[in-house]
């Protein structure tokens, strides 16, 4: 705990600890991808993503004091309504990890609802939305019952990343880096940070999410991050990660589309060549991914219009796009992309503000 970058000696709560708050998070696409960590949710190279709105966990935290002192809180989850033993797991022990931190939940008895805007373990991001929307709760009680002036957004970032690290930048408007880059002031591997100063485009931009499968995947995000350890590219990879990140940064500055686009592209592709280049080696992508990012580069080179594409840890695909195509890349969705998703499923998604309380 003495590496812990903020202030935990608050003073004892007097109220009666009995409340609900609710919180909606989104989740995150990343256009620079964080694909191996280290230590305690430690990136190995720093990551850049849009935050999303339509994507989005929301969670109903219940809290009430228990009789007789108890160090560990009794935690009851539920996901769409129901009791869901992995995620329940995951969450308890999250818990657990940070009740260090946050002491007064110790005697607590939590009840935890949460639902989702899209299907789980689907290459959408949903740790992500479902830590970055926990952490909201916790930290939001912790300023109600403590009468804190605000959340710190670096804080809840921080245990968001604990839960998951794409989490981390969940909680940030627009566009978040994770990761120390010494060409970004401020940036860190503690938590994630807003970049500042680029193309307004950026702020419109679209993420039209293709659901080719939306089934569990057949390997995690976290065994791939541990996978990248014996990856004999891992090197090159961070070190072209950090390039790229120096690239993108400029391109979203200059309002460079193109630029922006071919990097998303670069990283999506390297994201997947690093998991069929692990041992042992593992393929997400689905024949459907690959049709629809062929049609993708087709309709690109036919048109000139800025549309591209990036995918998650997952068979769907992400297509990217800013604001003033909409109408042309919608009829091409719907008309030449639709065909390869399951059950004609899309999320269409845009970039978004973080989390919002809900009460
Ligand atoms: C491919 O954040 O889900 O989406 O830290 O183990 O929870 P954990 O992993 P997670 O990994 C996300 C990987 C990615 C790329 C990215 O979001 O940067």
């Amino acid at each position: 705990m003495k590496d812990f970058p903020f202030d935990i000696s608050y003073p004892k709560s007097e109220h009666e600890l009995d409340g609900t708050l609710k919180w909606q998070a989104p989740s995150n696409i990343a256009i620079i991808k964080y694909w191996g960590k280290h230590g305690r949710q430690l990136p190995n190279n720093p990551s850049l993503s849009l935050t999303l709105s339509q994507a989005y966990t929301e969670t109903k935290f219940s809290y009430k004091g228990l009789p007789g002192s108890r160090e560990v809180p009794k935690i009851t989850f539920s996901f769409e309504g129901k009791e869901n033993e992995k995620f329940a797991a995951r969450i308890v022990s999250f818990i657990t990890g940070i009740l260090p931190y946050f002491p007064f939940l110790g005697g607590l008895d939590l009840r935890i609802e949460s639902r989702n805007s899209f299907p789980h373990s689907s290459g959408i991001a949903s740790s992500a939305s479902s830590m970055a929307a926990l952490v909201m709760c916790i930290c939001d009680m912790e300023k109600e019952i403590f009468g804190l002036e605000h959340i710190d957004i670096k804080k809840a970032s921080y245990f968001a990343r604990l839960g998951s690290g794409s989490a981390s930048r969940s909680i940030i408007s627009e566009v978040g880096i994770w990761g120390y880059d010494q060409a970004v002031g401020g940036s860190t591997d503690e938590y994630s940070i807003q970049l500042e100063n680029y193309d307004p485009v950026f702020s419109g931009f679209h993420d039209d999410i293709l659901i080719i499968s939306a089934g569990e995947k057949a390997v995690s995000s976290s065994a791939g991050h541990a996978l990248m350890d014996g990856n004999i590219f891992a090197r090159a990879r961070y070190r072209q990660a950090r390039n790229n990140l120096s690239k993108l940064i400029l391109a979203m500055q200059k309002g460079d589309i193109h630029s922006f686009g071919k990097i998303a592209e670069d990283e999506a592709l390297t994201l997947h060549a690093l998991m069929m280049s692990s041992d042992p080696s593992y393929i997400l992508m689905k024949p459907e991914t690959l049709a629809v990012i062929e049609q993708i580069r087709a309709y690109r080179s036919d048109t000139g219009l800025p549309v591209f594409f990036t995918l998650d840890a997952g068979p769907n695909v992400h297509v990217l796009y800013p604001a003033f195509v909409k109408d042309e890349v919608g009829y091409f969705i719907n008309n030449d992309l639709k065909k390869y998703t399951q059950n004609g499923k899309i999320i269409q998604d845009r970039v978004g503000q973080g989390p919002t309380k809900l009460f």
